[in-house]
């Protein structure tokens, strides 16, 4: 996406923003952008403590002065804004480009608004062309990776899975883990699968962010849409 669309998505999420805030920091180069400009505002003298969602974000956020807090000291957060890389009906995403899903997922439910930023390329009307990130631990990670791909055939879901690398080695999430990057090209039932998920030991998490995002500000050449969701949590 282009870098000005980025910004533009940003700039309209900070207006939701309001002096006292506690927020969750998302992760992404579009999240990034959020952080830049909410750094502008507590320069000038905003008045907000934020939870990052992943060591690059909190060193972003630092670097930008914002003020940093965590889940032990405060019991929640008033919003939520991250990326996303895809966005699909219902404000249903799948995250986790990154790396960062497990403590996205987590930030976005202790906050009681999300607020999704992105551009137009994001948003489908089917979830799975984009790969399911799959956070697992090292433990019996083959056996893991069996489970997933029988719960996957179980589902009529088919494509690769493939263990994350970076310089030739496991990718390792913040919380030290391993990703399995599950290609389906097409999930057509998320709620299945992330509940089949959710019944796997070595699954610590997943991409599939379901019922978290209460609006999502997509940035096209012709403005920015607002769209949104339909959050199961309060
Ligand atoms: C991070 O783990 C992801 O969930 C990101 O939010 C997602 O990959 C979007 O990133 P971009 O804004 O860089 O596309």
């Amino acid at each position: 996406m282009a870098d000005h669309l980025k910004e533009q998505a940003a700039a309209a999420a900070l207006e939701a923003v309001q002096d006292g805030m506690r927020l969750g920091l998302g992760t992404g180069s579009t999240a990034a952008w959020f952080v830049h400009l909410l750094g502008d505002r507590v320069r000038a003298g905003l008045n907000v403590v934020g939870v990052p969602t992943s060591e690059a974000t909190r060193r972003q956020a630092v670097d930008e002065g914002i003020e940093l807090t965590s889940l032990d000291e405060i019991d929640a957060l008033d919003l939520t804004v991250d990326g996303a890389d895809e966005i699909g009906p219902g404000l249903a995403l799948i995250k986790g480009g990154g790396g960062a899903l497990l403590r996205e997922k987590i930030v976005a439910a202790a906050s009681a608004r999300m607020i999704v930023i992105a551009d137009a390329s994001k948003q489908v009307d089917e979830l799975g062309a984009f790969h399911l990130p799959i956070e697992v631990v090292h433990f019996g990670r083959k056996a893991t990776e069996r489970a997933v791909s029988e719960l996957a055939a179980g589902l009529g879901l088919t494509g690769p899975l493939r263990w994350r690398m970076a310089g030739g080695e496991f990718f390792a999430t913040d919380e030290g883990h391993l990703i399995l990057d599950a290609s389906f090209g097409r999930i057509p039932d998320p709620q299945a699968l992330a509940d089949g998920l959710a019944h796997i030991p070595g699954v610590v998490e997943h991409g599939l962010f379901l019922g978290l995002a209460d609006e999502a500000l997509i940035a096209t050449h012709e403005g920015v849409k607002r769209l949104s969701g339909e959050p199961s949590r309060a």
